[in-house]
């Protein structure tokens, strides 16, 4: 298994500083790194570093508006594990929001108890959700999230896509069905750890950002051990792979140990492979 597993992600949003608001308040996240707002690093442009589930969660700011209606429900879907105490909260935070959501559902997802649905102010839909007990573990963070949970992409080639997160991420097609709101063609997949991923068939909506993997931007970041690292990069190479790390310069990545590269996936997702403690 060389990717260990879904790490974090970055998401487009057409205000920062309302983004930062409602991912403290809503999600319990903590600031930790504001970008783009000086001189060294403007020309990678505004983005914030928050702390969610002990991960570390981006939000970038758009270079326009997505000019699409903001639903509950849709693709892509970023997700957080929760217990139901944390799911209450939710509720209420987004209340305060006045967000409307929908939910709590049961069993939603065969790996999820209750889950929750809502979108954030830019659009980005999210689900929060209590995992079955044969899904993922919920490791005690002390915070009202508890992990990154499973993920739902678009997929206007889904069988192209499908054979990219086999083959380049190691995820393991469980079985093709049909989104249960829209009834379009999904696949679900899951990776070693546990996690899961959802690929549905529908077009690559607008995010508002010229979504490119040389591109400094919103992304999903897959983490792979450092011991792994050069066999990550070298398979990569082999399924040929275009891939590079975009970010070195600006970031001062390759002074604490830590490497990453970025590809695209076949519908238009960046993603990143992430490994940190290089010597
Ligand atoms: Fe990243």
């Amino acid at each position: 298994m060389l990717v260990q597993g879904f790490d974090h992600f970055v998401v487009p949003v057409n205000d920062i500083v309302v983004a930062e608001d409602f991912y403290v308040d809503v999600f319990g996240g903590k600031i930790v790194k504001r970008n783009g707002l000086n001189v060294k690093s403007q020309s990678l442009g505004p983005h914030t570093f928050m702390d969610i589930a002990g991960k570390r969660i981006g939000v970038y700011l758009q270079k326009t508006e997505r000019g699409q209606a903001i639903a509950t429900r849709g693709a892509p879907t970023y997700s957080f594990t929760t217990t139901k105490h944390g799911i209450e909260e939710v509720i209420d935070a987004l209340a305060r929001w006045k967000i409307t959501f929908e939910g709590p559902q049961k069993n939603s997802h065969p790996f999820a108890v209750t889950t929750l649905f809502f979108a954030d102010p830019a659009g980005n839909n999210f689900a929060i959700y209590v995992p079955s007990v044969d899904g993922q573990s919920t490791p005690v963070t002390g915070q009202r999230l508890t992990g990154v949970g499973y993920l739902e992409l678009e997929a206007p080639k889904l069988d192209e896509s499908i054979k990219f997160y086999q083959a380049v991420l190691g995820f393991e097609l469980l079985g093709r069905g049909e989104e249960p709101k829209s009834h379009r063609s999904q696949a679900s997949m899951r990776m070693g750890s546990g996690q899961y991923l959802l690929l549905t068939e529908t077009a690559f909506g607008p995010k508002g950002y010229p979504m490119s993997r040389k591109i400094p931007g919103p992304h999903l970041g897959f983490y792979v051990a450092p011991q792994q690292w050069r066999d990550a990069l070298a398979q990569l190479d082999t399924l040929g792979i275009p891939n590079g790390d975009r970010g070195e310069e600006a970031k001062g990545r390759h002074a604490g140990g830590t490497a990453g590269t970025y590809m695209d996936d076949p519908a238009g997702n960046v993603i990143q492979y992430i490994t940190e403690g290089m010597s």
